[in-house]
């Protein structure tokens, strides 16, 4: 969703302001503005469209302003447009919002009797009015009394003339950083935006109000009380942020993924005697031994995630395992208590859906345990116990490293869940591990391959239908092979499990439609072999992803991507990887924005 940076220091703040909003556009792009405290005035630009056509548009000023807020918008009250883009005024303030303020109708006819104009169409120009109402020379004061009156969720800065010395922050089921930097202050929707300044930051909590100078930072609970918060370092460095050569961050991901998958497992397991090590809580550790039901919970490319997590722990630890979306999970009459475990699995543990699934299951009396890539995100501090994902920041929308590494994160927990509930012996375990260990490599030859994969990209980028099919593991890699090729390439894709292919999809297989197959060797190997069958004798177009050496699958599909042998269980890493490649170069060679598709955010933070 929408991106904030606000910054107060001795450097320009509208240089540190726009190289921010260049870090967060992943979270929204339909339109950006700047507001700064220009000698003691407050001047705002905005732009519709890219980042790129607010850094045009603020060339032509000169300013020296060491103060201000601003903002990358992804649209949800009123189209986006010039009067929609944010920073929003109200007399001498200026406000910057992400989120969804629910009661803004009944709000807005109140302040239009007090005689305010409104001049667009968000919900955000009412936090504007609303603290302007009650200013009576204390801003923080004003946004306390402004935010208690919202219903919905709002992460807000904001800035006035008349206190030019000071930004002030609130959040509410919207997230905010504080970075903490030598002499001046930055606050910022996600890490990466201020990563370039500091290392140090402050996570802000639900119902928290901020104030920064700039050599200072003072935050006040929802109850108004000066609360003390721990600052945390956080060890990703300001290049992983960067495209390094590449020319997109998706495909710089893509690359990435052996070394995040090798990050996100070092430390986890003892080769020797096969044991296996999560950084839990005692008190998880505890609630582990006795569940008897496990429920995942997630959406995207996490829910998919969740789905071979399921076939992970339903193989290692025989328990049974439901996988839910977290937006259909929420509304549902759950049956959940002490001995279930709730699992959510989100990488940038902001997502509202998830987020809120969580809430309720906590409430039930199960413990949550949470997969998730930022440290310090709301999923992470408000689950019992975190198992860090090791991705480091991914700024493609369409997720790729995050993806895999939860595949890691869920494989190493599923074998902890075997070996304590007796399941699995040391040898097992280590066969299991040393599969694991050689899986980076094995996606190095994945990866080498990414020419071949271009080229079948041209030929068949300009299909407008795309069938994906997998069975048992291999069905949740046609999910995802499917949904990263029309989340960046805009070609309606489907993934289905392959035994349902007769019960309806088979009906649209003619010449055109190029049907993606997951056939490596393993325990349906032989029934992909015939959903292949099926679809050749209806003339359709077969790209089958398949295991090195297989002799027979090259004769009867019409192209093949191969990938190296490896346990049936752990072939999902190879196998996506292929499909993360296809959907990069389709979207690529037709020359559309990879990393920020049209209507997408990479952080869904309303409902
Ligand atoms: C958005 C992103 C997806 C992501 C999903 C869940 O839709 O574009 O890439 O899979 O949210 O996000 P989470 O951060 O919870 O994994």
């Amino acid at each position: 969703m929408c991106g904030i940076v606000g910054f107060i220091g001795d450097s320009s703040a509208s240089s540190v302001i726009m190289d921010g909003l260049t870090r967060l556009e992943y979270r929204g792009y339909d339109s950006a503005g700047i507001s700064l405290l220009e000698k003691g005035k407050i001047e705002i630009v905005r732009s519709v469209g890219k980042l790129v056509n607010l850094q045009e548009s603020i060339k032509e000023y000169d300013f020296t302003a060491t103060a201000g807020i601003g903002h990358t918008r992804w649209a949800t009250h009123g189209k986006p447009s010039f009067v929609n883009a944010h920073p929003h005024k109200s007399n001498s303030l200026s406000i910057v919002h992400n989120g969804i303020i629910e009661n803004y109708l009944s709000l807005k006819e109140e302040l239009m009797g007090k005689g305010y104009e409104f001049h667009s169409e968000t919900d955000t120009e009412v936090i504007a009015h609303l603290i302007d109402v009650s200013y009576d020379g204390d801003l923080k004061g004003a946004v306390q009394g402004a935010v208690k009156r919202l219903e919905g969720s709002y992460a807000i800065a904001v800035i006035s003339e008349k206190e030019p010395d000071k930004l002030v922050f609130a959040r509410k089921d919207s997230p905010l950083v504080i970075g903490v930097g030598n002499g001046e202050m930055m606050a910022a929707s996600d890490i990466p935006a201020v990563l370039s300044r500091t290392r140090n930051f402050v996570f802000l909590e639900e119902g928290d109000v901020a104030v920064l100078t700039k050599d200072s930072y003072e935050i006040y609970d929802e109850n108004g009380i000066l609360a003390e918060r721990e600052i945390k370092r956080i060890d990703w460095n300001p290049v992983m942020a960067e495209k390094s050569g590449y020319r997109h961050f998706m495909q710089k991901e893509i690359f990435e993924q052996p070394r995040s998958i090798i990050d996100t497992i070092r430390g986890k397991y003892r080769l020797e005697t096969g044991d296996v090590y999560l950084d839990i809580t005692d008190e998880m550790r505890d609630s582990l031994e006795k569940i008897d039901r496990i429920v995942i919970v997630a959406c995207g490319t996490s829910w998919h995630a969740g789905l071979i997590g399921k076939f992970y722990l339903e193989r290692f630890a025989k328990l049974p395992v439901e996988v839910d979306i977290a937006s259909e999970f929420r509304y549902r009459d759950l049956v959940m208590n002490e001995r279930v475990l709730l699992i959510t699995i989100s990488q940038s543990g902001e997502t509202a859906d998830t987020l809120s699934a969580l809430r309720i299951v906590k409430k039930m009396g199960s413990s949550v345990l949470s997969i998730c890539n930022v440290v310090g995100s709301t999923i992470a501090r408000e689950s019992h116990s975190v198992i860090y994902t090791h991705a480091g920041p991914e700024i493609g929308v369409a997720s790729t490293k995050a993806f895999t590494t939860q595949l890691a994160s869920l494989f190493v927990f599923a074998l902890y869940m075997a070996r304590i509930r007796g399941l699995m012996g040391e040898d097992q375990a280590r066969k299991y591990i040393e599969e694991l260990i050689a899986i980076p490599e094995k996606l190095e030859k994945v990866l080498s391959q990414d020419d071949d994969i271009e080229e079948l990209a041209k030929t068949y980028k300009d299909s407008k239908d795309f069938l994906y099919l997998g069975r048992n593991v291999n069905y949740p890699i046609a999910l995802e092979g499917a949904l990263k090729l029309k989340e960046i390439s805009y070609i309606h894709a489907e993934g289905y499990p392959a035994g349902e292919m007769k019960h309806g999809p088979i009906a649209l297989i003619d010449k055109d439609l190029p049907v993606f197959v997951i056939a490596v060797k393993g325990s349906v190997y032989e029934k992909a072999v015939s959903n292949i069958e099926e679809v050749k004798a209806r003339d359709g177009i077969v790209i089958a992803v398949c295991t090195e050496g297989d002799k027979n699958l090259p004769k009867i599909c019409d192209h093949v991507i191969t990938v190296p042998e490896s346990c049936e269980e752990l072939s999902v890493f190879l196998t996506v990887t292929a499909t993360q490649i296809f959907a990069y170069h389709c979207a690529n060679l037709l020359g559309l924005d990879v990393d920020q598709p049209r209507n997408l955010a990479k952080s869904v933070t309303v409902e």
